[in-house]
C-alpha cells in the first residue's frame, strides 16, 4: 500500500492569523512544529512525501527536514501563484493516488486518514459539521452531492449559514490534479488559486467526488493561537494516555504536560504540575508536584516538589528534594534535600548536599566544572567556586566558601570568620 500513495502537505503559506513573526506551521504543539506531526503522520502511509515551502522556507527546512530523511522540499511561486491551488503547481506526485494535506492539522494520524485511501472516487474530500463553522470553506451540496466549495471571504449571508465545511484534506486522481490545475484562475475575493474550486470545476465536467465525514478532534485546522491552544490539549491527552496505559502513574493528569519526544519506562509517579520536556527519559522514578525536567536521563530517583531539572542531567539512585535547581550535571547515589543550585558538576554515590548549597560555575565570562567524589559531606551554605575538585570522603563545614582548586581525600574545608558572643548586647541596645 505504502507506495501507491503520494502525500503533499501544504506548509507554504505565512499565517497571517497567527499574528506571529514565525511561520505558522512551525508553531509547536507538545513541543515539535505543527509540521512534524503531519509529516510523521504521512510517512507511515507513504514513500513519496513532498512539503510545499515558501515563506520562510529556509528556517521551515532546517527546522523540519533535520527530523526526517525521507521527503521532499517543493517551493511554492507563491509571488505568481498564491492559494492553496498555486502550492501544488510545482509539484509531480509519483503515483496515482495523491493525498494533499494541510500543513497545519498537526492531529491528524495515520488512522484517521485511513477512509481516503479506501475511496476509488475521483475526488474524495473531508467534510465536517460544526455549528460555528466560521473561518472555514463551506461545502455547497446540491440534489447530487457536493457541487462546490465556497471560501469565507467570498461566501454570501445564506453561504455563511452552511455547516458543513471542508476540512481541507483530498484524496485526487492524479489525472485530477493534471488536468484541473493549469485552468485554476484567482478571480475571487483573496485573489488566490484556491485549491478547493478544483472541486466545482471537475464536478462540471461529470467527475465523481465522495465527501467523506471526518471529526474535528482529528482534522481541526490551526489558523490561530486559539486554535494552537485548543489543539495543544488534544495532542497532550493522546500523549498521556499512552504513557499512561504503559504504567505511568499521573495524579491530576489535566495539570502535568509531557512533551512528544519524552519516553517512560518502569513504573514512574507524576505528581500533579509536572512538567517534563525534550530528550528526556525517565526510569523507574518519581516526580513530585510542580517538578520541571528538561531534556534529562532520570532513574531510580525522587525528585521535588518544586525541583527544576535543567537540560543535559544524568540523575540515578538520587534523592532530590524542594526548590533544588540542577543544570547540566551528572549525580549519582546523591542526596540534595533542600535549595540548592548544582550546575555542569559530577557528584559521586555516598554525596549529601546540604541545604543552600551553591555550585559557582560562572565566572561572568565562562563555565566551569565542579567534581565531588564519594561519601562527601557538603554542609549547608556552602558555595563551591568553580573548577573545583572535591576528593572522596570530604568534609566541608557549613558556611564554607571552597576557592582551592582541590581538596584532597579525608580532609575538611572550613573557611569561617571567628563567631563571638557579647552578653547582655540586646538590653544595651534596646536599653532596657
Ligand atoms: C483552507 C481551505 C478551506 C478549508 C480550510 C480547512 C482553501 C482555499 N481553503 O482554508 O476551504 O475549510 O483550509 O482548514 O484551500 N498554503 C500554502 N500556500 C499558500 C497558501 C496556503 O502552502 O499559498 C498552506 C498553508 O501553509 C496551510 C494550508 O495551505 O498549511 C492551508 O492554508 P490556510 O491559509 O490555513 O487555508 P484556510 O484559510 O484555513
Ligand atoms: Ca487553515
Amino acid at each position: 500500500m505504502k507506495n501507491k500513495l503520494s502525500i503533499i502537505i501544504l506548509a507554504a503559506g505565512k499565517g497571517s492569523r497567527m499574528k506571529s513573526p514565525t511561520a505558522k506551521v512551525l508553531h509547536k504543539i507538545s513541543g515539535r512544529p505543527m509540521l512534524y506531526h503531519i509529516i510523521k503522520a504521512s510517512l507511515e502511509l507513504s514513500d513519496d512525501v513532498s512539503v510545499v515551502i515558501a515563506h520562510q522556507k529556509e528556517r521551515v527546512m532546517e527546522e523540519v527536514g533535520a527530523l526526517f530523511d525521507d521527503i521532499t522540499f517543493v517551493t511554492q511561486d507563491a509571488e505568481d501563484f498564491p492559494g492553496t491551488g498555486g502550492a501544488l503547481m510545482n509539484v509531480t506526485p509519483k503515483n496515482e493516488t495523491v493525498l494533499v494535506l494541510n500543513g497545519d492539522m498537526p492531529l491528524i494520524n495515520a488512522d484517521s486518514l485511513q477512509g481516503f485511501l479506501d475511496s476509488d472516487a475521483d475526488i474524495t474530500m473531508s467534510i465536517f459539521r460544526l455549528e460555528d463553522s466560521s473561518g472555514y470553506g463551506r461545502v455547497v451540496i446540491g440534489n447530487n452531492g457536493v457541487e462546490r466549495i465556497v471560501e469565507e471571504k467570498d461566501a454570501s449571508e445564506e453561504e455563511k449559514k452552511i455547516h458543513e465545511v471542508n476540512a481541507g484534506i483530498y484524496a485526487f486522481k492524479r489525472t485530477v490534479l493534471e488536468t484541473y490545475l493549469p485552468k485554476l484562475s484567482n478571480d475571487n475575493a483573496q485573489e488566490e488559486y484556491y485549491l478547493t474550486d478544483l472541486v466545482a470545476l471537475s464536478k462540471n465536467d461529470g467527475l465523481r467526488i465522495e465527501p467523506l465525514l471526518v471529526d474535528e478532534e482529528h482534522f481541526k485546522g490551526v489558523n490561530s493561537k486559539f486554535d494552537l491552544a485548543e489543539s495543544e490539549v488534544i495532542m497532550q491527552q493522546r500523549i498521556k494516555e499512552k504513557w499512561m496505559k504503559a504504567g505511568v502513574i499521573m495524579q491530576l493528569s489535566d495539570s502535568i504536560y509531557i512533551e512528544e519526544s519524552v519516553t517512560f519506562e518502569g513504573e514512574c509517579l507524576l505528581e500533579n504540575g509536572v512538567r517534563v520536556t525534550g530528550d528526556s527519559l525517565i526510569t523507574t522514578s518519581h516526580l513530585k508536584a510542580h517538578t520541571v525536567v528538561e531534556d534529562s536521563i532520570i532513574k531510580n530517583s525522587d525528585i521535588g516538589p518544586l525541583a527544576h531539572i535543567r537540560p543535559k542531567s544524568y540523575i540515578e539512585d538520587t534523592h532530590i528534594g524542594n526548590f533544588v535547581e540542577v543544570k547540566k550535571a551528572s549525580l549519582k547515589g546523591v542526596k540534595a534535600g533542600h535549595l540548592s543550585y548544582i550546575g555542569d558538576a559530577q557528584v559521586d554515590t555516598g554525596t549529601n548536599i546540604g541545604a543552600g548549597v551553591i555550585t559557582c560555575n560562572y565566572d561572568g565570562k565562562k563555565k566551569y566544572q565542579t567534581i565531588i567524589g564519594k561519601n562527601v559531606f557538603v554542609g549547608s551554605d556552602s558555595q563551591l567556586v568553580a573548577p573545583v575538585i572535591i576528593e572522596d570522603d570530604v568534609m566541608i563545614a557549613a558556611g564554607t566558601t571552597v576557592t582551592a582548586d582541590k581538596v584532597e581525600k579525608g580532609s575538611l574545608a572550613v573557611s569561617r570568620t571567628p563567631m563571638k558572643t557579647v552578653k547582655n548586647f540586646f538590653y544595651k541596645f534596646f536599653d532596657n
